[in-house]
This record gives structure tokens, sequence and C-alpha cells, in this order.
């Protein structure tokens, strides 16, 4: 019997995330039945959505147990199959986890089929062509739907999802600001397109944001919450429209932070704020890849992303994410 490594939850982090809120295990893979397969993975996609998965509160999906495989969305390859729809070689793309190899009894839908075309690097399929692109285009083009020369902030313009959204917004023809952490991420986010950037390091960024858009908000791809998102909502134009995409300013907070005070804006300025989840989009991602495809091919997209070699960078590069070192999408390639 083959063996796998994995890393699993060992206890509830507390505040922030840390090594040894997990454990390296080594577990025995067992034969695969009639339908089902094995699959061995090949990259692992880095997500600050995985900090919620580790605390026990009513969520989009419920937490992942003590002792389980850490849950994250991956590319796998099946190396033994006793199911007729998944083929030895067949690539798959899905909630692998923090695993090396493992059985899948009865594969479902959940486990979308891959076919990179040709020059198209893998890890694309985990972020611009996967859950990364298609949560910026839900946010941007189904959610904001910004008109030409309206003007839409993206806050964690430099990460995986906001250098994404950054672009969608130029190609439909908007105003872009980016808030984004430090210089060197700020100019990236300026080489993505953005008219204006607003460096949340820069002690004046309150009146920086206030400058940068004159004419007020009328679409606000919201990725970071805190104080940014306060400001913002003061910015925005009535009836603006907001996509609550995610709140990462709180995921390592041991209570989860109060709402803006000024939260009462919304109902004045009649703003329609609509929070998501991507897996909503799964029956669009086929679609939506072609579109983002086309623009990488035309040159109006580009990918932002680091992949990092071998299994041992996990669980660092995950904690690492909210250090925020590394600007857009990273992913682990395990076999690296
Ligand atoms: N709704 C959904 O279905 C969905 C799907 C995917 C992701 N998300 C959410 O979308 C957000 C972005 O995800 P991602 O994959 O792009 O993550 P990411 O690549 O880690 O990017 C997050 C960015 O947020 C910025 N940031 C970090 N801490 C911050 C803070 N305290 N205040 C303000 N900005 C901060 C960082 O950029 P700077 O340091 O440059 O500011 C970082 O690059 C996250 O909140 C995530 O949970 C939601």
């Amino acid at each position: 019997m083959t063996s796998s490594q994995q890393i699993v939850l060992a206890t509830r982090p507390h505040g922030h995330v840390k090594n040894t809120d997990f454990r390296h295990e080594e577990t025995p893979v067992p034969p695969v039945e009639t339908g089902g397969i094995e699959i061995e993975t090949l990259q692992i996609s880095i997500d600050p959505a995985i900090r919620g998965w580790l605390d026990d509160r009513p969520s989009y999906l419920p937490p992942v147990a003590i002792g389980a495989p850490v849950r994250a969305f991956g590319i796998a390859r099946v190396t033994a199959s006793r199911n007729g729809d998944f083929p030895e070689g067949t690539l798959v793309r899905g909630l692998v986890g923090w695993q090396q190899r493992q059985v899948i009894a009865a594969p479902d839908a959940n486990w979308q089929k891959i076919q990179p075309a040709t020059g198209v690097p893998l890890e694309y399929h985990l972020g611009i062509l996967g859950m990364t692109g298609l949560t910026a285009w839900a946010g941007i083009n189904d959610i904001l739907r910004p008109q030409p020369g309206q003007t839409v902030l993206v806050s964690g313009a430099s990460g995986a999802v906001g250098s994404v959204a950054v672009q969608l917004a130029k190609v439909a023809g908007a105003r872009v600001i980016g808030i984004a952490g430090g210089a060197e991420k700020s100019d990236m986010v300026t080489s993505l397109g953005a008219d204006a950037v607003i460096d949340r390091k820069d002690p004046h960024w309150r009146a920086l944001l206030r400058r940068a858009v004159p004419d007020g908000i009328d679409r606000l791809f919201e990725n970071s919450g805190g104080p940014m998102f306060e400001a913002a909502i003061d910015l925005l134009n009535d009836h603006a429209r907001i996509a609550l995409c995610g709140l990462i300013d709180g995921y390592n907070l041991p209570e989860r932070p109060a709402g803006p005070s000024n939260f009462g804006m919304l109902l004045t300025k009649r703003v329609t704020t609509q929070g998501f989840i991507v897996l909503d989009y799964m029956d669009r991602a086929t679609a939506v890849e072609a579109d983002l495809a086309k623009l990488i091919t035309t040159g109006k997209l580009a990918a932002v992303q680091t992949v990092l070699p071998g299994f041992g960078q996990l669980p660092g590069a995950f904690i690492d994410t909210f250090s925020n070192s590394r600007p857009g999408k990273v992913i682990v390639d395990i076999q690296g």
C-alpha cells in the first residue's frame, strides 16, 4: 500500500495562524474500489479563505475537523482509476486538501476536469483561469458592472483577486483606483493599468484616497474590510454598488470585528451591497475561463503569481499570506 504525506489541523487557531496549529502526518492510501479513483496532487492554491474554514463557526462550508487534512483547492492527476469518467492521467481541479495522494470513492461534479491549452501554464487553472479569476469576474462583470467613465475602487488590489479585478474594471472602461500595501505593490498595481493607487501604509492614505476620487466612488470591489472599507463608504456616491468579496483585515482577529461605524450611509446613499461566494458561480466557470483566456491572449489581462516548489512550503506559504509578502496569486507546486 502506498502512503501519503498530509498536513492536518492540530488545533483551532486563536488569532494569528501559526505553525503549531498544524501537524505533519504520513498516512496509508487505501486501494481503489469500483467507481473510485486515486489522485496525486500537483498544485495547491494558497487562499486567505482557508483561515475562515479553520474556525468553528457557521459559514458557507463546515469547519475543517481537528485531525483532518487542511481544506484547499488544487489540481491533481488521476493515478489509478476504476471509474470510466475519470481515466488514468485525467487532470482534475477540486478540494484536494493539503495532502499528496488520496482515494476518492465516488468522484462527482465537484471534481472538474481540466485540459490546459498548449502554452498555458498549469497554475493559471488555479489562479487567473481558476477560482481567482472567476471571483474577480463575478465581482466586476456580474455584480458591479461598471460603465465607462465610472470610478471603481478595488481594495486588496495587489492580491490574487484584486490584481485581476483591477484589470477587468479597466477592460470595462472604468477609472480604476487600487489600494495596496507599500511602494512596490503599488507600482505593480499601477503597471496593471490602475489610474491611481493608494498605499495603505502611507500615514496620509485617507487624504490620498479622498484626492484620488474627486467625483466619488461608483463601484467598490471590497477585499479587505477594516478602516479602508469605512473610508470608502464615506466616499461612495448615491446608488453606488459594493461587491463584498472578502474581509481579510479581520481574519486573524480572535473575535470577528464589528461592522463599519458608518453602516447607516449604505441606507442614506441607497447603496446596493452584495456579498458573494465564488462557489455559486461554478456553473459559469467554463464560459468565464474562455473569456479570461481570450483577454490574456489579446494582452488585456496579465497573471501576477508566485509558484513555490515543494510540499514543504506548507503551511508556511499559507501563514505568510497574512504578512503580505508576495503580490498576486500564490501556488504551491508540490512536485516541484
Ligand atoms: N467571496 C469569494 O468567493 C472569495 C473568493 C476568493 C477570495 N475571497 C476573498 O477576497 C480577498 C482577496 O483574496 P485573494 O485570494 O486575492 O488573497 P491575497 O492574494 O492574499 O490578497 C489579499 C490582499 O489583501 C491585502 N491585505 C492583507 N491584509 C490586509 C489588511 N489588513 N487590510 C487591507 N488589505 C489587506 C494584501 O495586499 P496589500 O498588502 O498590498 O494591501 C493582499 O495582497 C480575501 O479577503 C479573500 O478571503 C473571496
